[in-house]
């Protein structure tokens, strides 16, 4: 089996690219700089070449522009990344049988808290990184061979100019720096690696259509900062509690929850809660990126 990863060095990139080659699988990776092979995606002529040359069964789109204020700030830009490159993506998947699959988001759902969100919930469009995640998903789809995974994805880029929100939070936990901890804010966050493991999985039974794949659980951000603390051994006490409306550099959306009943139905197994994610988190923190976080 041969997989092409768009997007490898990302936060996600780089965990699908480790899980695949720890399964003896040969991936190869693509994004504009420090990857296997260099490609603005952009530029369609040129991603279709490589692709039509190296005939991957397995294609894993997970580039992405991630800044809602970038998207915000460029939005024709962010659709020329986010969006059209899966119709490109698509139409080569149907044609050559390719197995697509189109890395999504959960950015779609806002005023109703904690609740899970089933694949076949209503949609709400409320920013450009949405609006161009969204047409990305409805290109992706226009190949009967592609599938579209929504999900929040936790764990380390490794890249000093744009640090995750889990090495901006462990950062500040270890300075025990003046955090903000927002009560109102919801997601289903899945550490990259869990989620690399199950998409493995997943793709074994080769589903089509839209997927959940995240935690079991959904959480506040603040319970989620907490709890990494906690794991980590440190007391926060330089926190106060914090609306996510006021955060705001983009309209965002803060109901992020996901319901992965059907993904779990597909697996035969649970994906992991709120416990797990830390505790995935924290063993890669120990062992692999300590000495990169300041
Ligand atoms: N991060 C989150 O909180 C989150 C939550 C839910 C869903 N997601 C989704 O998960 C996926 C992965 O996100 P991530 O956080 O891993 O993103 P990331 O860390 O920002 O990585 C993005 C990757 O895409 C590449 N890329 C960006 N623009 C490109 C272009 N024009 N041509 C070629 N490659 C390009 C980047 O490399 P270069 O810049 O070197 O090209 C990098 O490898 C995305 O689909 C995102 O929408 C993310």
């Amino acid at each position: 089996m041969k997989v092409l990863v768009i997007g490898s060095t990302g936060m996600l990139g780089q965990a699908l690219m480790y899980e695949m080659k720890r399964c003896g699988i040969k991936v190869i990776g693509i994004a504009r700089s420090g990857a296997d092979i260099s490609c603005d995606i952009v530029d369609d002529r040129t991603l279709s070449n490589i692709i039509l040359s190296i005939k991957p069964q397995i294609i894993i789109n997970s580039a992405a522009m991630v800044s809602l204020a970038k998207c915000e700030d460029k939005p024709d830009y962010a659709y020329l990344i986010n969006a059209r490159p899966a119709s490109i993506l698509a139409e080569i998947s149907l044609k050559t049988g390719i197995y697509f699959i189109q890395i999504s988001t959960d950015h779609y759902y806002t005023g109703d808290c904690n609740i899970k969100h089933t694949e076949e919930q209503p949609i709400r469009l409320i920013n450009e990184y949405g609006r161009t995640k969204y047409a990305g998903e409805s290109f992706a789809l226009t190949c009967q061979n592609a599938l579209v995974v929504r999900t929040n994805i936790v764990g380390f880029r490794n890249k000093i100019d744009t640090p995750t929100f889990v090495e901006w939070a462990i950062q500040n936990i270890k300075n025990n720096s003046p955090i903000t901890l927002f009560d109102d804010y919801f997601t289903s966050s899945i550490h990259v690696t869990q989620f690399s493991s199950a998409l493995l999985d997943i793709i074994e039974k080769r589903p089509s259509g839209v997927l959940n794949l995240a935690s079991s659980e959904v959480f506040s951000k603040k319970a989620f900062i907490c709890a990494l603390a906690e794991k980590m051994g440190h007391t926060l006490t330089n926190v106060k509690i914090g609306s996510v409306v006021d955060a705001g550099d983009a309209s965002r959306a803060e109901s992020l929850g996901l319901d992965v009943g059907k993904a779990e139905t597909l697996l035969g197994y649970k994906l992991p809660n709120l416990e797990e994610v830390i505790t995935s988190i924290v063993e890669k923190y120990e062992n692999g990126v300590k000495n990169e976080i300041r």
